[in-house]
């Protein structure tokens, strides 16, 4: 039986995204209104998928760089006629560069090393710049996530939740993470969103849950996405067949680069081209 790596990667299908996942950026659309881009304005898409929410920003007038870890997704955001690049979100190379960095989705993706996006956005931001992003928080598919892992164990799947891929930050474990980076926080809030999926969990699941389905040999993984399914349908479906997923959002609202304030969360400082000072915590002015 596999059992190793856990490597948590995730196959985008951009076909298969557009069929079953489409509600993905259409309920972005909140979290695009609050970054409020303003025409003119350059703006980082940090993980654009494929484009749908990129080719907005563009409407409004915003410059938009846009990037993505996935080849497949990057060719659909193309296709847009956008100019999307292959980039890993935790090796940006872009330093002050940006009015805002906008995510949409993608960091909760990112369970190996959450810091390195947020320290790459704080990077890429101009001084004053802001970041706006939404992604799963804490609990997010907590159901879906129990039945996939007891049926891996099923299936006899030792320490079965190493295959969960998605990292879902409480407030508290964001806040410290964008601080350390050097934010300064407005808002970082935690909604519940349950989520109508548009082709069942039959769909989603086979959009989603292929991280767990490394677990097993190929010819397993029908019987175990069906399994799941049915697990899940007294909690999940309603009695006329619609299925609604158990999501939470987290999200960070304009924390912003500051141009003389660091907060110095862990009695280090952290260092940027203006500082370079004793070790203390706290708030901080710079020079
Ligand atoms: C999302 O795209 O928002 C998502 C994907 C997998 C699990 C939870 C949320």
């Amino acid at each position: 039986m596999t059992s190793s790596p856990r490597l948590h990667s995730q196959n985008w299908n951009a076909a298969g995204y557009a069929t079953n996942a489409h509600f993905v950026p259409a309920l972005g659309q909140p979290v695009l209104d609050l970054l409020e881009p303003q025409a003119g304005e350059r703006i980082l898409d940090l993980g654009c998928g494929d484009g749908v929410l990129t080719e907005k920003l563009i409407a409004l007038g915003a410059e938009v760089v846009a990037i993505d870890n996935s080849s497949d997704m990057i060719a659909a955001a193309r296709r847009r006629g956008l100019d999307a690049s292959i980039m890993d979100a935790r090796a940006l190379t872009f330093e002050s560069e940006f009015d805002a960095v906008f995510s949409n989705a993608v960091l909760h993706w990112i369970k190996n090393d959450p810091d390195a996006p947020v320290t790459g956005a704080f990077r890429a931001l101009r001084t004053g710049g802001r970041f706006v992003g939404e992604m799963g928080g804490h609990a997010c598919v907590g159901a879906i996530t129990v039945a996939l892992v007891a049926t891996l164990e099923r299936r006899g799947i030792r320490d079965a939740a190493s295959w969960i891929p998605w990292y879902f930050p409480t407030v508290d474990d964001y806040e410290i993470r964008l601080r350390r980076a050097g934010f300064v926080p407005h808002s970082v809030q935690l909604i519940p969103r349950p989520t109508p999926l548009p082709t069942g969990m039959r769909g989603w699941l086979e959009t989603f849950a292929n991280p767990f389905c490394a677990a097993l040999p190929q010819s397993e993984r029908s019987g175990f996405l069906d399994e799941v399914t049915a697990i899940l349908k007294p909690v999940l479906c309603d009695a006329e067949g619609r299925w609604t997923a158990d999501y939470t959002r987290l999200r960070a609202l304009r924390p912003s680069k500051p141009d003389f304030l660091r907060f110095v969360s862990r009695g280090e400082l952290y260092p940027t081209r203006r500082d370079h000072h004793h070790i203390t915590r706290g708030w901080f002015k710079l020079r």
